[in-house]
């Protein structure tokens, strides 16, 4: 028990300069000989793990050492302590059950809590009565509490509003971070952290703002990551596109067009043909059309929480498909060097026609002329090599159809 009581403020002061000598000669004699030194391994520490108090370069001439709570070497304060001689400890009034001294010096604290944080002192006896004191600092963190995002606008209007996301709750020591899109966020023009980071706003927010957001709290022991969310951006509608992009349709096909435009929330659609309103849906679909169904259609779309309303017209034009040509020719056997006049002959209207020689696009050459619309292929003079198969062409928007060959048979003027 004469232990129990380490002399450290009475009588201690005369010996000051004493001690300070045997310390310097201690140096001077074993150059070697290196300081006590104590860490906390870590120093900052989750809640529930544990932490080692360590102690180094302990001196041989060790005989007792003591670990107390605080930086006082109160009786009260006293954890443990170890007895050289005997590899034995025995625990102070300070020890809570989780604390464990070993030999080496070390202090073993388990399962910290956060009131665990703070100051504790590493203090021995040393045959040569070079008995220091060593303090050290750990810091117990709380988990940090799992974050979330509040806005102050559930539903921001495009190029109208400005929002702000925060990371609640506010806590000590906290890094935020934001991700948008799992993506770590850059500043940009529209987009503004407060001091701390725990305030992200967007300023005239745009579609592509939507996210989703996620803010992550991190202090020195731990991390935790808000759910994802999502901002309801109210935009459009934007001018409404239809499909396909055709203009032309053959009479008794069945006529499917699509409507579409970004919205949010999604636009409401309807079709109207020369001015009626036909249906009330994205899609319009008209079996068997005939060439009645030629006219303006229009797309409306209307977005209820903006009410703005975006059409597009599409004039459509329904055609019968053409019929084929007949090529009429004076003969079909010429000599040399005399003219030859072939026509394509149709019944249909606003069609184009083009001429085949031998299955191919026929090419011209300098004694041949195209007129009426090249309904008509003059050669002038025709020549042994212009004999062969000629066919003509005749194509609408929507269908296309040949004539019958024609085998034209040039022969020698002699
Ligand atoms: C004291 O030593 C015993 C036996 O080695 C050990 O079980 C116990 O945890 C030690 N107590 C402290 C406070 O270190
Ligand atoms: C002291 O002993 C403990 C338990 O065996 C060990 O974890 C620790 O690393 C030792 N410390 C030093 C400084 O050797
Ligand atoms: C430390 O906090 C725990 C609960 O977190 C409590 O049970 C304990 O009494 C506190 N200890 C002190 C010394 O205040
Ligand atoms: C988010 O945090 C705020 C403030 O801490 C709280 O009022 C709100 O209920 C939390 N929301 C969710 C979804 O946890
Ligand atoms: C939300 O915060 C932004 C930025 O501070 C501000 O411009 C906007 O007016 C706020 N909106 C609401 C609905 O309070
Ligand atoms: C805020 O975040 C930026 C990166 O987005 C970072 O460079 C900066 O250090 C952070 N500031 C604080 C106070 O955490
Ligand atoms: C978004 O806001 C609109 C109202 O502007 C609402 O009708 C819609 O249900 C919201 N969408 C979601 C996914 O919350
Ligand atoms: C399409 O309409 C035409 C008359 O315009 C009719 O003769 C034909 O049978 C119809 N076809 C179908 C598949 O209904
Ligand atoms: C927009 O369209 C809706 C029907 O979709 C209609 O009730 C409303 O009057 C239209 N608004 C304007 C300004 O044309
Ligand atoms: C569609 O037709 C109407 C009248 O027939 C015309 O005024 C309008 O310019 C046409 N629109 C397009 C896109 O061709
Ligand atoms: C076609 O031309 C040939 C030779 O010039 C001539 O013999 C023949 O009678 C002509 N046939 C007709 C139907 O004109
Ligand atoms: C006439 O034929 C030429 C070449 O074959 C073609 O480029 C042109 O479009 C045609 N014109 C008409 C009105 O069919």
């Amino acid at each position: 028990m004469e232990l129990t009581s380490a002399p450290l403020h009475k009588g201690q002061v005369p010996w000051r300069g004493l001690l300070l000598a045997a310390l310097l000669l201690a140096y001077w004699n074993s150059p070697v000989s290196a300081q006590v030194t104590v860490e906390a391994v870590p120093t900052h520490v989750a809640e529930g793990a544990n932490v080692l108090l360590q102690v180094h370069n302990l001196p041989t001439t060790l005989q007792v050492f003591y670990w107390y709570k605080g930086d006082t070497l109160a009786d009260s304060n006293e954890i443990a302590r170890f007895i050289i001689s005997s590899s034995t400890n025995s625990t102070g009034p300070a020890h809570t059950g989780r604390e464990t001294i070993y030999q080496n010096g070390s202090l073993l604290f388990q399962n910290v809590m956060q009131n665990d944080t703070g100051t504790y002192t590493f203090h021995m006896l040393t045959a040569n009565f070079d008995n220091p004191t060593k303090s050290l600092q750990f810091y117990v963190h709380a988990p940090l509490p799992k974050p979330n995002i509040t806005s102050n606008n559930s539903n921001p209007m495009e190029g109208e509003d400005s929002v702000a996301l925060m990371c609640e709750p506010e806590t000590q020591n906290t890094v935020y971070l934001w991700r948008i899109n799992g993506q770590s966020l850059s500043e940009g023009d529209r987009l503004k952290l407060s001091i701390d980071n725990r305030t992200l706003t967007l300023l005239t927010v745009v579609r592509t703002d939507t996210g989703p957001y996620e803010c992550e709290t991190r202090n020195l022991v731990s991390t935790s990551r808000s759910d994802p969310l999502t901002l309801n951006i109210t935009y459009g509608p934007d001018v409404p596109i239809i499909s396909p992009s055709d203009t032309h349709f053959q009479s008794r096909t069945n006529l499917s067009l699509s409507c579409h435009a970004a919205s949010n929330p999604p636009a409401q659609y309807s079709w109207s043909v020369n001015g009626e309103l036909q249906a009330s849906s994205q899609e319009l679909f008209i079996p068997n059309i005939t060439t009645n169904n030629s006219g303006s259609y229009t797309c409306l779309v209307h977005n209820s929480v903006t009410d703005l309303n975006r059409t597009t017209v599409k004039n459509i034009t329904v055609l019968e498909p053409v019929t084929p040509p007949s090529i009429q020719v004076a003969n079909t056997t010429f000599k040399e060097l005399e003219s030859v006049s072939l026509t394509c002959d149709s019944q249909d209207i606003g069609i184009s026609i083009r001429w085949l020689f031998n299955g191919q696009s026929l090419g011209l050459t300098d004694r041949m002329k195209l007129s009426e619309n090249n309904s008509t292929l003059s050669i002038d003079p025709v020549r042994r090599e212009d004999s062969g198969k000629y066919e003509c062409e005749v194509s609408n928007p929507v269908s296309s159809e040949r004539s019958n060959p024609i085998q034209l048979n040039i022969i020698h003027a002699f």
